[in-house]
């Protein structure tokens, strides 16, 4: 195989991006981009707070799940989703981050504030 020696992550939706060595995690390539995805299990595909979604078009960028990540995503992995902490960036590829929980119901809340929809934003 004839990697490229330095391969640009693209994480999205901010369209930060990392550039980082053939073989190395997601969750490298998180941290390098400067940003903060929560973990509990040190990366050990424990906790599952890594999930990140790729399109299946950038597939190819990732290096195929091996076992852990397998049985703990099952048919997640169908449906585009990898842990950060398992998948080792193969190639070129753009990662969706999901939008932090609490963050996401602050924006939803803020949002139909401003559509006038709620009297008790709080
Ligand atoms: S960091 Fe816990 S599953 Fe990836």
């Amino acid at each position: 195989m004839n990697a490229k020696s330095q391969i640009t992550v693209t994480f999205l939706p901010e369209q930060r991006t990392a550039s980082v060595k053939h073989g190395v995690t997601l969750l490298e390539a998180v941290r390098k981009a400067g940003i903060v995805l929560p973990t509990r299990c040190g990366g050990k595909a424990g906790c599952m707070m890594c999930k990140v979604s790729v399109e299946r078009t950038d597939a190819a960028g990732l290096r195929p799940p091996a076992e852990a990540e397998k049985r703990k995503l099952g048919s997640l992995l169908d449906e585009g989703v990898r842990l950060a902490c398992q998948a080792a960036v193969w190639g070129d590829v753009q990662v969706h981050i999901p939008e932090d929980p609490l963050k996401a119901a602050v924006r939803r809340r803020l949002e139909a504030a401003r559509r006038g929809e709620s009297e008790d934003l709080w």
